[in-house]
């Protein structure tokens, strides 16, 4: 069954409540993207905002930290209820302890790579992790349009989790729609992140449900 996790950076920042409660009940996660206007240009929010929207939700926090040197403040993110912290490969050289100290705190931990980055580059922690995120666009903005270029390494991702970790979860992010959604499916996506697709839709608990119908089809 796929999962599907809408990326609040689509929503309406001014009512956040409100907003969650428009995915709540057909969601499987809330998708939280942290940008600190150094790993990208944009700047979205903080531990603080996690924290506030908390208890709007009994969805899983999937925490997708877009920032260098996540370290000094992944703590913080624990403490503000994440579920999931993913961190990017190429955000630091220090990834391991980063996961570890995620996972040490008894949530699941995530590492994720940008479209140029080749799948190599992790290949050495995937047994240290519990999901790997495919980024389809280049981090940054919501809206974007799909890469398909990245659809032969999420095949080989998912191979990859098949022979080394077959617990972790494939995630893909970026410009996913009814046709790339499925793409992604097919290419061994378990969850997909989508935010302009569910929260620019007049009901985002339909788009919701559309999306999970792409694997019915399969
Ligand atoms: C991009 C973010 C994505 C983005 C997805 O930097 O990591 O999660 O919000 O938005 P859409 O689905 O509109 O591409
Ligand atoms: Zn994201």
């Amino acid at each position: 069954m796929i999962k599907i996790s809408p990326s609040l950076l689509s929503a309406n920042f001014s009512c956040l409540a409100d907003e969650i409660k428009r995915i709540e009940r057909t969601a499987d996660m809330l998708h939280l993207d942290v940008m600190d206007g150094h790993f990208v240009n944009n700047i979205t929010f903080g531990p603080v905002v996690v924290s506030a929207i908390r208890d709007k939700s009994r969805l899983l926090f999937d925490v997708h930290l877009m920032i260098t040197n996540p370290a000094r403040i992944i703590p913080d993110f624990i403490k503000a209820g994440a579920d999931i912290i993913t961190i990017h490969a190429e955000c630091c050289d220090e990834l391991l302890p980063c996961i570890q100290m995620i996972r040490d705190a008894g949530i699941k931990a995530g590492i994720s790579i940008n479209p140029p980055t080749p799948l190599d580059t992790i290949v050495p922690l995937i047994r240290e992790v519990d999901l790997l995120l495919i980024m389809s666009v280049n981090p940054g903005w919501s809206g974007q349009g799909f890469m398909q270029e990245v659809l032969p390494k999420i095949r080989e991702a998912k191979g990859l989790i098949e022979r080394d970790n077959p617990a972790a979860e494939l995630e893909v992010d970026g410009g996913i729609n009814l046709v790339t959604g499925k793409q992604a499916i097919e290419a061994g996506a378990d969850i997909l992140v989508a935010g302009s697709f569910v929260f620019n839709s007049p009901d985002p608990g339909k788009a919701i449900g559309d999306l999970k119908n792409l694997a019915a089809q399969r």
